[in-house]
């Protein structure tokens, strides 16, 4: 490996046309997309960025792995297949109703809010269900991003890092004009997506990205979640 702080042969992406505050208000989570495939040098600049995030004694372990084309398709196949049948295989346990407030009270809001945008009640089991299954077949989006790590310990601080390595990616698709949104729900079906794409069972999957071009016009595009005020996460110690 080189270590070199920055090798010469690494390619700058020169596409920062907005400014820091703008790129990142400029990423949101798009759950509609148009077909149009992302030129692969554009991937690799989005994927040379990530790169930069830091991580533990620079450990890096994230394992990417993109999925575009024909496997893309198969792929979304066999993970409706899956929900369908009901089966899922986390590698990491997602439990929405271990959160107590206020971070319940920001979890249903959001659900509120996306699927009141899609118009869909809250007691329409179905529609929800249907709004789900959405995840599976990837919003329409062109490719997905599978965020892959080594089981280290309690894997807490390696999950940290993929989250670094992620909010990376996601801002330099925003500095590239496209749109992603990070997919939990994806997360929850890794043994399918590692026997579709022939993985071994010691990468353990955190999460997905979906990417592509947003449809903007679209109604599931057409919120944006707000964040609550600083005095509420933060405190400062000066005295
Ligand atoms: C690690 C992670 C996993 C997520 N998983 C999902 C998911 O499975 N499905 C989904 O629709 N949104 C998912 N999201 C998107 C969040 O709902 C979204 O980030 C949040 O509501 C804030 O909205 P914003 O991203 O538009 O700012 C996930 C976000 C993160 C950070």
């Amino acid at each position: 490996m080189n270590y070199i702080a920055t090798p010469p042969e690494r390619e700058i992406s020169t596409a920062f046309a907005l400014t820091f505050g703008e790129t990142v208000r400029a990423r949101r989570s798009f759950r509609a997309f148009l077909p149009d495939p992302v030129p692969q040098s554009v991937i690799h600049q989005v994927l040379e960025d990530a790169q930069f995030a830091p991580s533990n004694c620079n450990t890096q372990p994230w394992n990417t792995h993109i999925v575009s084309g024909n496997k893309r398709d198969e792929l979304s196949q066999a993970l409706l297949a899956a929900g369908e049948a009901g089966q899922t295989s986390a590698d990491f346990s997602w439990d929405a109703g271990a959160f107590p407030d206020p971070y319940d009270d920001r979890r249903r809001e959001q659900g509120k809010v996306y699927y009141g945008s899609l118009g869909i009640a809250r007691e329409d089991e179905a529609g929800r269900a249907r709004a789900g299954a959405m995840n599976l077949s990837f919003f329409g989006a062109p490719h997905a991003a599978f965020l892959f790590m080594p089981s280290i310990g309690d894997n807490v601080r390696v999950a940290s890092d993929l989250g670094m390595y992620g909010q990376t990616f996601l801002l330099s698709l925003a500095a590239h004009g496209l749109g992603g949104v990070p997919q939990t729900v994806l997360g929850l079906h890794a043994d399918t997506i590692r026997e579709t794409l022939g993985l071994s069972r010691d990468l353990k999957l955190l999460f997905g990205i979906l990417f592509g071009y947003p449809d903007e016009t679209a109604q599931a595009n057409c919120t944006r979640m707000d964040r609550a005020p600083l005095s509420a996460s933060v405190t400062f110690h000066d005295d």
